[in-house]
């Protein structure tokens, strides 16, 4: 009797819900999406435009007929105008995979998203997902430390490093007062190694530059006039050496995705978020990943030494702390200054 109850009542709160779960193959959606339409319109963080050209690419070619038409932008940005999609109720974007990992709980509370479990939720690490389905991590982000192997011989992999004699003049790094993700990499570094590293670090006279790949871009140049960085992606190359340091934490976080409520395209976006989460997508290069049941030689984020991938999200939400730490550097550094990183060179 009370078993029937907890099933009846389960079976309830699940249909109250109202998430669905994905049983079809990549064909079978591929199929249901050529019939929607031909195209799937993704907004994605990052601040170079041509940074998901890889994931267009190869979406592309494993699903003909579809287009993806992502535009990448600074997730600050990109919440903002979704935000401005659902007050007028003219949603165009059907998937949103942003950094601003404060923004899902809100848009889901909003009811803006879709609880949707594709292929493959079951075995996403639960601290990266909605347990309804609404968002989820796809992917592991982070960044350490890099250097230019053609101006420096040695390794620069500890924070403390920066402060060596030779890099005066020669650092660059991005705003962190322009960047969440690049602040809260600083914040992590202060509150380790002490304001006085800090004041060090800006005695050492770097340049601050807008987007976080700008530096690690800089780096992979074989003339660059920089030597180091950290609290930086941008590209690889042989001009270039990372490490991850010791001496304090660097920041991971899981870039996560939702599907719009509204999505004109759900078909196309519940195509492209199963491409994402499947093995052909996440195992394709060895690297930290978001699953669980990963091959045995893919690196373990939650082994990793120096970074806390499930402390960004509370990070994020706090706000009133996040605006507080933003200003305490922009009355160091000033306010950002230069182009959008989307159109500058690097
Ligand atoms: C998928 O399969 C599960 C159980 O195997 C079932 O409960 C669910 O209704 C199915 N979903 C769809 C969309 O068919
Ligand atoms: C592609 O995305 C842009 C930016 O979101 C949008 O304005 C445009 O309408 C989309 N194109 C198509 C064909 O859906
Ligand atoms: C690094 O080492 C190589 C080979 O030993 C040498 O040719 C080069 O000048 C060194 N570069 C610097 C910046 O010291
Ligand atoms: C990168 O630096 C590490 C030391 O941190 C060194 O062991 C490694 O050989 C370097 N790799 C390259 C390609 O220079
Ligand atoms: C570095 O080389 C590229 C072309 O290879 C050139 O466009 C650029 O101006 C050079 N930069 C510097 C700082 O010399
Ligand atoms: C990582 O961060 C989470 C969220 O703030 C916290 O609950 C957890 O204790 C942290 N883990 C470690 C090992 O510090």
């Amino acid at each position: 009797m009370r078993s029937s109850i907890a099933l009846a009542l389960s079976t309830l709160a699940a249909t109250a819900l109202g998430t669905s779960y994905e049983n079809r193959t990549l064909d079978e959606i591929h199929q249901a999406a050529l019939k929607e339409g031909d195209v799937v319109t993704l907004w994605h963080g990052g601040d170079e435009k041509t940074q998901q050209d890889r994931l267009k690419k190869a979406f592309e070619e494993r699903f003909p007929g579809i287009t993806l038409n992502v535009t990448v932008d600074l997730s600050k940005y990109h919440d903002g105008r979704l935000d401005d999609q659902l007050a007028n109720k003219n949603v165009y974007v059907d998937s949103i995979i942003l950094q601003t990992l404060h923004d899902y709980p809100r848009w889901k509370d909003e009811g803006a998203l879709l609880n949707y479990k594709p292929r493959n939720f079951a075995n996403v690490a639960s601290e990266f997902k909605d347990p309804e389905g609404a968002y989820y991590g796809y992917a592991i982000l982070g960044w350490s430390t890099s250097w230019n192997t053609v101006k420096y011989n040695g390794s620069l992999a500890d924070f403390s490093d920066a402060l060596l004699p030779e890099l005066k003049d020669k650092l660059i790094f991005t705003y962190p007062n322009d960047d969440d993700a690049v602040l809260y990499a600083f914040d992590l570094v202060v509150k380790k190694l002490s304001v006085k590293w800090f004041d060090a670090l800006i005695a050492q006279n770097p340049t601050w530059v807008r987007g976080s790949a700008t530096p690690g871009d800089q780096l992979a140049l074989s003339n660059t006039s920089y030597v180091a960085s950290f609290a930086s992606g941008g590209s690889s190359g042989p001009n270039k050496n990372t490490s991850r340091p010791t001496d304090a934490p660097f920041v991971t976080w899981p870039q996560t995705a939702a599907i719009l409520k509204d999505a004109p395209h759900p078909e196309g976006a519940k195509l492209l978020h199963n491409y994402i989460l499947s093995d052909e997508w996440q195992f394709a290069r060895t690297g930290w990943t978001v699953r669980t049941d990963a091959p045995a030689d893919f690196p373990n984020i939650f082994e990793e030494k120096n970074t806390n991938v499930t402390n960004f999200l509370p990070w994020m939400l706090d706000r009133p702390n996040v605006e507080r730490i933003r200003f305490w550097y922009e009355t160091r550094l000033g306010t950002a200054q230069g182009i959008s990183p989307l159109d500058d060179d690097l």
